[in-house]
């Protein structure tokens, strides 16, 4: 990678960086959208914090940016304790773990981000962690390596994964609160790009909210990514207020269709209807023959498609539905009306 490229990089990193946390909500009120989870997690909280004990542990699924690590510290702010965040990959091995703990005073949260990709043998010494509130480590090495019980202050796990189907049974056991993040309805997206608009200083028609909540992908993140453009594009153009026609003209530009679709998206499913019949196919050779991660086409591409009725799964593959065929302009093929 040349100097060029890797400085503006950094810079990109960092204005995204300092942009997601201005952009973080603190408190369950400010937190929009998710009712039922916010709710629920209201509850819980309240009732540890009358009986002044640590929050049970919390598991938070569901696809990237739609606010899993935003409500793991709303949780820590409400519940007024401290929390440490790392991620599944960053905890090699046990010792690893066992340093992250030692440093918890009572109450706090360990928050676990991508929690599906804890080595084994992690996530095995963090069953009683999370059950008993100690972990047995062996100290030493050769002869005098012995067994030591250490104890830790009861503290909550809060997990957070975009494939909840990739914890084994026993880590997801251990997860008193369980709650599925569900891509956001366009009235909440609207108000979280008002909300984004205000913190930027920058006006915006409510019909431009609206627009660009209806093509974010029901994603905060992809939301507030598409805002920041948007606004580049309106200064630009020396308009005052972002209204729905610089949003189309903006999106439009950075290949984001009416239907909030993006290339990859599109790739897919004009790929599953020119080379597969529109289905079933797999999905490993979706990816490799659009060029991505098996990985990314799960997590990131399929739910969102899946979501908005344009794929559907079967034993036998995903396969496009009659919506998808008419978002691409193509005819269903009369064979399939069966
Ligand atoms: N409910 C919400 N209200 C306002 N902003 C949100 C909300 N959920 C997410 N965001 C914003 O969206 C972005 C992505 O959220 P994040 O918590 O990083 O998602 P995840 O961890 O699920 O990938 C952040 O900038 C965050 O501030
Ligand atoms: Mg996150």
């Amino acid at each position: 990678m040349d100097d060029d490229k890797l400085l503006s990089g950094d810079k990109a990193n960092d204005e995204e960086a300092s942009l997601e946390k201005s952009l973080r909500p603190q408190t369950l009120a400010q937190y929009i959208g998710q009712d039922r989870v916010k709710h629920e997690l209201s509850v819980y909280i309240e009732a540890a914090r009358k009986r002044e004990e640590s929050l049970d542990h919390v598991l938070l699924y569901g696809p990237p940016g739609l606010g899993k690590t935003t409500l793991a510290m709303v949780i820590a702010n409400e519940m007024q304790v401290n929390i440490r965040t790392t991620s599944g990959p960053a905890i090699e091995k046990p010792g690893d773990l066992v340093a992250l703990l030692n440093e918890l005073q009572p109450g706090d949260i360990l928050f676990i981000d991508e929690i599906h990709r804890l080595p084994k043998i992690v996530e095995e010494m963090l069953y009683s962690a999370m059950e008993d509130f100690f972990v047995d480590i062996v100290v030493g090495q050769g002869p005098t390596a012995h067994p030591v019980h250490f104890p830790l202050p009861p503290f909550t796990l809060i997990g957070a994964t975009t494939r909840a189907g990739m914890l084994s049974a026993p880590l997801r056991d251990r997860f008193g609160i369980v709650e599925h993040m569900a891509y956001y309805e366009v009235d909440d997206l609207t108000d979280i790009v008002k909300r984004t608009a205000d913190i930027f200083q920058t006006s915006i028609k409510p019909s431009g909210a609206h627009e660009i909540a209806r093509r974010s992908r029901g994603t905060p993140r992809i939301a507030n990514r598409l805002f920041k453009r948007i606004r580049d594009f309106a200064e630009v153009a020396d308009q005052d207020a972002i209204d729905e026609a610089i949003v189309d003209r903006s999106l439009t530009y950075l290949r984001v269709d009416d239907a909030g679709l993006d290339e990859t998206d599109n790739k897919l499913l004009r790929t599953m209807l020119e080379y597969y019949d529109g289905g079933p196919v797999g999905l490993a050779t979706i990816a490799a023959n659009i060029g991505e991660e098996t990985d990314t086409i799960a997590e990131v591409v399929e739910p969102y498609l899946l979501q908005i009725g344009f794929l559907k799964r079967t034993q036998r593959g995903r396969v496009v539905t009659i919506k998808g065929y008419q978002h691409l302009g193509f005819p269903y093929p009369q064979n399939k009306l069966g």
